[in-house]
């Protein structure tokens, strides 16, 4: 698989598929390190998320990076969140302010950490267009290394300010909801034009359409079945999409 700054560039989300039940999501977390993926996500709102993320990883941690979040308006509960996540994960590679809640306030406290070399880098993210000028305005601080947010043919709302403005100060992007949060993969487009494109399933056709934008480091397509991971990462190799493709792929999803 393709490496850029994060690492191979198709990691795995938790959201909706690790809470509930601990022994799939070692199984996930197993067939994707096996596919190649080495970064996962998480966060303090994904129910049980984290700690089946943790105990899954706890025997192959070696060469993984987890990215989790702090999701809180306190800094007391900030500092207890990530403490948590120390106790599951060893340490966190990559701190994300989850939807910019309070995030001057627990930026304070994370820079030590950073500076300290208890984290590798610091992020932030938010999920709705609504907040991407707060999340703009939070990346010109120049404080953050990383930030998420959603890229799919059906979000392109990031393409306007955010892309670009990460591109111009050297901040890695992070595709969350590469897949619409499964519903552009409720159906396929024929199998002609899978072959046209030179992917074999829609959702790879999908995440290759977000990794062609050079200014994306890595997507996280969540998924609770093992056997998906392998499918997803082996859409993190080139060749890449170029305009006409990528445009194909659009008039597919649309
Ligand atoms: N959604 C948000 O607002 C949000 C916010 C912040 C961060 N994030 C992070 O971003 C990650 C990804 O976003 P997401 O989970 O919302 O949505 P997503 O990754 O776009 O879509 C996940 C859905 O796609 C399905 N899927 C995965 N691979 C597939 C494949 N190869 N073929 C067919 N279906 C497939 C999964 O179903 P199966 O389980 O059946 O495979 C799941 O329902 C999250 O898990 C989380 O870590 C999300």
């Amino acid at each position: 698989m393709e490496e850029r700054r994060l690492g191979p560039v198709v990691g795995l989300g938790t959201w909706n598929t690790f809470g509930g039940d601990a022994a799939n999501a070692a199984q996930v977390v197993g067939a994707a390190i096996e596919a190649g993926t080495r970064v996962f996500d998480s966060s303090p709102m994904y129910g049980g998320a984290e700690a089946s993320l943790g105990a899954a990883l706890r025997e192959r941690r070696d060469g993984t990076t987890v990215a989790t979040k702090i999701w809180t308006q306190s800094v007391d509960e900030g500092r207890e969140q990530y403490r948590r996540q120390v106790e599951w994960f060893g340490r966190v590679e990559i701190e994300q302010v989850h939807n910019l809640v309070a995030w001057r306030e627990q930026l304070a406290w994370l820079e030590d950490e950073r500076a300290e070399g208890r984290i590798d880098r610091l992020g932030v993210t938010h999920y709705a267009a609504r907040a991407f000028g707060e999340l703009a305005e939070a990346l010109r601080t120049r404080r953050f290394d990383v930030v998420q947010v959603p890229y799919n043919p059906h979000e392109r709302e990031v393409e306007r300010e955010l892309l670009p403005l990460a591109a111009e100060l050297g901040i890695a992007v992070i595709v969350m909801r590469p897949l619409a949060e499964g519903a552009l993969v409720r159906r396929s487009p024929p199998a002609d034009a899978l072959r046209e494109l030179g992917v074999a399933t829609w959702a790879q056709a999908l995440l290759k359409w977000a990794l062609s934008d050079e200014r994306v480091d890595l997507v996280i397509p969540a998924t609770s079945r093992p056997e998906r991971t392998a499918e997803n990462a082996e859409a993190g190799s080139p060749p890449w999409f170029g305009p006409d493709e990528r445009r194909y792929v659009e008039e597919l999803a649309a």
